[in-house]
């Protein structure tokens, strides 16, 4: 299946999102579509796949105009997205849930539904147990799921929105390895969104890359990092450096004494950590497996069943969120619409609600410190647009301008996650900028080479089980990635 996008323009209020962008995908290759956040992927994909219209502009599928709207007919048409968080109807089974997407929906028999599931399933190592709750399954069976059932809708064009997120280093493979089956056994075309050049690197026959919603260039693959970033920032990123910090003689910020936490999955028990000024400790592990609790627990969010909470010398244990945010301690949650920010409010209403604390808020003032902040934390976006609208990355950055200046504890969900190399660096200088002024940091990250760049000290956690690697810098990412699967035995740490 080849696709020609000609001329293809979106444009949101001001932003032209997409801005004459003319390429074509032919079948059988892996196009890896690249860009710094805001950069107009999203939005190209989303037109590409009957998600939005589009303001100019036209697709050919070999070489015939074709007109659509709507992603079921898009499908029609061949061509399938992956959305970031799949809609699920969640009270269903997986069978149900794949017999529900074909062609005749709920008549079709449910033996021969069960059939086919198995079948791709079997074809690809997926794991899907057809009797299982949508509700019961892993982000990346969810994804998997996703995947068999636009293959069974007969997607001959598969899009997929930054889909390594949140997914195991297992699933990830058998991800990858469904990928370039698809394209070279059946002649798919597959077009990934995504931020993380080493997974581009490891699959894309060719990039195309995106800039302030223009086509900058594409090229055939292999590509190098360095040459990548060019491509996308205009210029080769200079070498990261870390100033290390003598956190001899630092005070305790916060004390864990024996916590015992529990959640939906797992159960962390008799926990005990001393996190001093300064210091930055990462969590490392698959989600779900106890790290966000932790997190949780240190800024008041989550009760522990039994132990103690020490904040600045100050015994919190089951007090209320705003107790620990009156002690200045910050918390970033990975599911920024979901928890950080309210969809449906402006840019200066989220300002104001952190530095507005009167009874009346001055809009000018707030409007004035909004442009401010996001100036200084190079938001994209204008005060008084709505925070849903922003892309991806510029909600993480406005996440961050939300953050008290000099906060004595951060607690950090994920705080890079689907951020641009560059963005990624940017956050990192700020939280190290506030690290040298003595905040303690405890983040998560699915990143390895995240973990062992920015931690003093590491925590795996698998399962609600915790192994320490005291001294991050000695880490390497091999040894990280065996502790995240649970292979604690033999391995020396604490
Ligand atoms: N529904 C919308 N309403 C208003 N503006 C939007 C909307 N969707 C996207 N935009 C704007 O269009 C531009 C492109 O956004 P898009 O989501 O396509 O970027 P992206 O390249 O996918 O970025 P990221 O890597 O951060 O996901 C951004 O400036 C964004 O704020
Ligand atoms: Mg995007």
């Amino acid at each position: 299946m080849d696709i020609e996008l000609q001329h293809i323009h979106k444009h949101f209020g001001p932003v032209h999102a997409n801005n004459d962008i003319s390429l074509s995908f032919r079948g059988g290759r892996i196009v890896g579509i690249l860009g710094e956040n805001g950069a107009g992927k999203s939005t190209l994909m989303k037109i590409l796949s009957g998600f939005q219209p589009m303001d100019g502009g036209e697709i050919r599928i070999n070489g015939a105009r074709a007109a659509y709207t709507g992603p079921q007919a898009a499908i029609r048409h061949g061509i399938g997205m992956l959305q970031q968080d799949p809609l699920d109807v969640a009270a269903f089974t997986v069978l149900e849930n794949f017999i529900y997407g074909q062609a005749g929906g709920l008549t079709l028999k449910r033996r021969e539904g069960r059939a086919r599931l198995e079948q791709i399933c079997r074809r690809f190592g997926f794991s899907l147990e057809a009797d299982t709750p949508i509700a019961q399954l892993s982000i990346g069976q969810r994804q998997q799921l996703e995947i068999v059932r636009l293959l069974s809708q007969g997607v001959k064009t598969l899009i997929l929105d930054e889909p390594t997120t949140g997914i195991s280093a297992e699933q990830k493979t058998i991800l990858f390895n469904a990928l370039r089956d698809l394209a070279a056994r059946d002649g798919m075309c597959i077009l990934l969104v995504s931020h993380k050049l080493e997974d581009v690197i490891a699959l894309c026959d060719e990039v195309a890359v995106l800039r302030g919603g223009r086509l900058v260039g594409t090229r055939d693959m292999p590509a190098t990092t360095g040459e990548l970033v060019a491509m996308m920032f205009g210029q080769e990123l200079p070498p990261q450096t870390r100033q290390p910090l003598n956190l001899e003689g630092a005070e305790t910020v916060l004390a864990l004494e024996n916590l015992t936490l529990r959640g939906k999955r797992v159960i962390v028990e008799n926990l005990s950590l001393r996190v001093r000024a300064g210091e930055i400790v990462g969590l490392a592990g698959l989600d779900g497996s106890g790290q966000e609790m932790l997190l949780r627990a240190c800024v008041g969010l989550l009760k522990p069943v039994s132990g103690r909470v020490i904040v600045g010398g100050e015994t919190l244990t089951g007090a209320p969120y705003r107790t620990f945010l009156a002690r200045v301690v910050a918390f970033g949650a990975a599911g920024r619409l979901e928890e950080g920010l309210v969809a449906g409010l402006t840019l200066t209403e989220h300002i104001a609600l952190v530095t507005e604390t009167g009874a009346l808020v001055d809009w000018s003032r707030a409007r004035c410190h909004t442009q401010e902040r996001l100036r200084q934390y190079n938001v994209r976006g204008r005060p008084e647009s709505r925070v849903e609208t922003l892309s991806g990355g510029n909600q993480q950055r406005l996440l961050m301008a939300l953050m008290p200046a000099c906060p004595l504890l951060m607690a950090l969900e994920q705080p890079t996650r689907g951020l641009d190399v560059d963005s990624a660096r940017w956050i990192w200088q700020q939280l190290l900028a506030r690290r040298a002024n003595g905040t303690a940091i405890l983040f998560s990250s699915a990143e390895l080479d995240e973990l062992t760049a920015y931690s003093d000290r590491i925590l795996v956690f698998y399962a609600g089980r915790i192994f320490e690697i005291p001294d991050a810098s000695r880490a390497s990412v091999d040894e990280l990635g065996r502790l995240i699967g649970g292979h604690f035995d033999g391995a020396a740490g604490a």
